[in-house]
């Protein structure tokens, strides 16, 4: 993204004679790599930020008013709002996430000193599960947080962002996306544990492989509520194995203590559910040891063994995620391959040999269209920092 044209377009929705005050920040998007529907399970998630994400031009105002304008909704024209009227409204559609943050900042004791105007364009492809709505609701973290001197460490703008999602959106998502948008380190993933929040970043040491996402192009309909779904499951079997077990969380329990006393949760499909937690929780961080000893097919197989796991365990693939991995996992170079994100559509991503990634793009489309019946799409993945303020070209 050209830093000129964002800067122009500003002075464009937003006229004024000030045009020297202005600010370019950036929020990415994020990809998981392992470790899924365990965030809100207490267990770990091994995410990277994406070079892909979201751009916000700013400036403070003298008044009251936030105004808001999408180059990705350009029919909703410039919402806004009053600093002092930060209420959830339908009509305000994609301008929500920013209000809510605004909101719940001022909440935690920082009133602002005056509105401001941003201008928000985002790259991460459409509704593909690569977390466009945390990154906006970091994006709208760190400009407010840099524009307005407030000093809010990065963790706790992740837990404004969660809030947002949870409390001011409606959806009962975890902490994952907002830490690996706020947190998220060039070339690295994160290693993080959703009880804790204790972190330690790994360096994504791929030799010669690449990562490929790839967007199954599936509207995400009923993701949220099967979301919500999937939780209420978790903590059904939770519940159960409590009632013998001194255990907080699924991912408090190994394999072997899963096996020991998966007969207290006394139904098959909770069962699955709370298996899928416990054994994705223990893949990721055998994963991290497979990176960290440099053993590339280990961790190939382990993101194989998470397909298979959400597919049949967990249940939130769908055929056109099954579609991209059990197509990826039949081409040479490939390391692995597995869904990304909350599933139901969305992205999956694949870990290819760079010599074979063009013969690779070309099978797995072949077969998605034939399979599917609409064109699947593919990018190589760059892993970037979390949200900052940019400063030089980009
Ligand atoms: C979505 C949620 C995350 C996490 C993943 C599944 O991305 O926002 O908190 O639960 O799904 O791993």
């Amino acid at each position: 993204m050209n830093k000129e044209f964002l800067t122009s377009k500003f002075h464009e929705i937003f006229p004024n004679e000030d045009k020297a005050n202005i600010r370019l920040f950036f929020s990415p998007g994020r990809i998981n790599l392992i470790g899924e529907h365990t965030d809100y399970n207490g267990g770990h998630v091994f995410p990277s930020a994406i070079t892909f994400g979201t751009y916000g031009v700013a400036r403070k105002r003298e008044d009251q008013l936030i105004r808001l304008y999408s180059l990705n909704f350009p029919e909703d024209g410039t919402i806004e709002f009053s600093l002092n009227e930060l209420d959830y409204e339908k009509s305000h559609g994609w301008a929500n996430y920013p209000k809510g943050m605004v909101r719940y900042i001022q909440e935690a004791g920082e009133k602002l000193s005056s509105g401001f105007e941003v201008l928000v364009y985002g790259d991460i492809p459409n509704g593909a599960g690569l977390s466009s709505s945390a990154s906006l609701e970091m994006l709208i973290g760190v400009i407010v947080n840099e524009m307005f001197g407030l000093e809010f460490p990065r963790l706790e703008l992740v837990r404004l962002g969660k809030k947002v999602e949870n409390e001011f959106i409606g959806v009962n998502s975890g902490i994952m996306d907002q830490f690996a948008v706020g947190m998220g380190k060039k070339d690295c993933g994160i290693l993080l544990d959703c009880h804790t929040l204790n972190y330690q970043y790994a360096p994504l040491n791929l030799t010669d492989y690449q990562i490929i996402i790839m967007n199954t192009n599936k509207r995400r309909e009923l993701a949220d509520s099967k979301y919500n779904e999937r939780r209420s499951e978790c903590e059904e079997a939770l519940a159960r194995l409590q009632t013998k077990l001194p255990i907080k969380e699924l991912g408090d329990l190994s394999e072997q203590e899963f096996e020991d006393n998966r007969h207290l949760i006394n139904d098959d499909v909770l069962e699955r559910r709370a298996k899928h937690a416990v054994y994705e929780n223990q893949r990721t961080l055998k994963a991290l040891k497979a990176l960290q000893a440099g053993e590339l097919e280990n961790f190939g197989a382990l993101m194989n063994a998470s397909h298979l796991s959400l597919r049949d365990d967990y249940e939130v693939t769908g055929l056109e995620l099954d579609t991209l991995a059990e197509a990826s996992w039949k081409q040479p170079g490939t390391l692995g391959a597995r869904m990304t994100g909350a599933g139901f559509g969305g992205c999956a991503i694949a870990i290819v040999k760079t010599a074979q990634i063009d013969e690779f793009i070309e099978e797995v489309a072949k077969e998605y269209k034939e399979k599917v019946g609409y064109e699947a799409t593919f990018y190589v993945a760059s892993i970037g920092d979390g949200a900052k303020e940019i400063t030089t070209e980009v």
